[in-house]
């Protein structure tokens, strides 16, 4: 009896080594404790030493081989002589020179048959466009709507001062509109009627009446047939008898409800007593012949091109 109840108090695991005392007894720790806890000292896994040392190796080839140490100016070479920037310099020459040959066949192509040949009329369109934002939309309008307050004509419709051909545009874009930098700008100007005394406040009220008339708008008929005979002695040499206006001289129609400068009475007044001088650069020596013919094309293409 008394011997089964000494067994019963024994707890059976006794008998059993502690596992975490024999592990202790193996691997030596490193001696740090943190709340009780301790860091064995195990060798790392050899796989994971031989990456490490590889990487170490590789690094010194790295910095031989390319840009690796920062300088002030730059960062050192490197023996293969790569340069990002490089690269990209690279990209943009191969880029060029594929464009350099449509560049080169735009010039060699007549204007009229650039449209002709899909692929090139895609191109010119293209490099056209970018030419057009850069150089032309801060007056024509990113669209190329024009702005008429300031005389800058819509360029998406087929009413033309200058001719809608790709001759007429090419040669606008080429040398400008009263510039004075080229002997070939297109020129041409308006007298001013009433600031020059040649027609006095009643007679421009007539003739404005009649130019009115002309597009079909809101008017005084009485003051325009009043106005008709003086439209033909002093306007009608340049805006023709029925006001359709001539590219040569770059008259504006008068015979539609398109405005260059606006079709209310006090801008028609305007125009007829100060007279207007509508100036756009030359762009001969600013753009490459290829690109203005591109942006010409692109122009061409945008609602008018004749
Ligand atoms: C500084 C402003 C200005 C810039 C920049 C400008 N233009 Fe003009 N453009 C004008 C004005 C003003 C006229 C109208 C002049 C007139 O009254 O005849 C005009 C007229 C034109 C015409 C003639 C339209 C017609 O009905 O015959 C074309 C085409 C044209 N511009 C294209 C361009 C292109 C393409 C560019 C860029 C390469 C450009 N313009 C840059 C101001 C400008
Ligand atoms: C020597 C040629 C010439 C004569 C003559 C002339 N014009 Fe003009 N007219 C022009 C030109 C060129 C323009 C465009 C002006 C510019 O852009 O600077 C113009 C513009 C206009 C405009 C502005 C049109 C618009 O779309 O905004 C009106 C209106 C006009 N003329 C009416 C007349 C009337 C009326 C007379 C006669 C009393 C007259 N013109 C005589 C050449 C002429």
């Amino acid at each position: 009896m008394a011997e089964e109840s000494e067994n019963k108090v024994k707890p059976p695991s006794r008998q059993y080594p502690d596992p975490a005392k024999k592990l202790e007894q193996e691997v030596k720790t490193t001696g740090h404790t943190w709340d009780g806890i301790e860091e064995y000292d195990n060798p790392m896994p050899r796989w994971w030493v031989w990456i490490f040392i590889i990487t170490i190796v590789w690094s010194f080839g790295y910095w031989i081989a390319y840009p690796a140490w920062p300088g002030i100016q730059s960062a050192t070479s490197g023996l293969l002589g790569y340069s990002s920037r490089a690269n990209v310099a690279a990209e943009i020459a191969d880029f060029e020179d594929r464009n350099e040959v449509f560049f080169a066949q735009l010039v060699d192509t007549d204007l009229d048959e650039i449209r002709e040949d899909d692929e090139l009329h895609r191109f010119a369109i293209n490099a056209g466009g970018s030419v057009f934002r850069a150089q032309c939309s801060q007056c024509h309008g990113a669209g190329g709507a024009g702005v008429q307050a300031a005389g800058y004509p819509n360029l998406l419709n087929d009413d033309w001062l200058w001719g809608g051909t790709m001759e007429d545009i090419h040669q606008t874009i080429r040398y400008g509109i009263r510039n004075e930098d080229f002997m070939d700008a297109r020129w041409s100007e308006m007298p001013a009627f009433g600031r020059d005394g040649l027609l006095d406040d009643e007679e421009i009220d007539q003739v404005v009446n009649y130019v009115l008339s002309l597009s079909a708008s809101d008017h005084d008929a009485e003051l325009a047939s009043a106005g008709q005979e003086l439209y033909e002695i002093n306007c009608a040499s340049c805006h023709m008898d029925d006001g359709s206006g001539d590219y040569f001289i770059g008259a504006p129609a008068l015979n539609n409800q398109i405005w260059l400068y606006g079709g209310s009475p006090e801008a028609i007044r305007h125009t007829i007593y100060y007279s207007r001088f509508g100036v756009m650069p030359g762009f001969a020596e600013r753009l490459r012949d290829a690109e203005i013919r591109a942006v010409a094309a692109y122009v061409h293409q945008l609602g008018g091109g004749q």
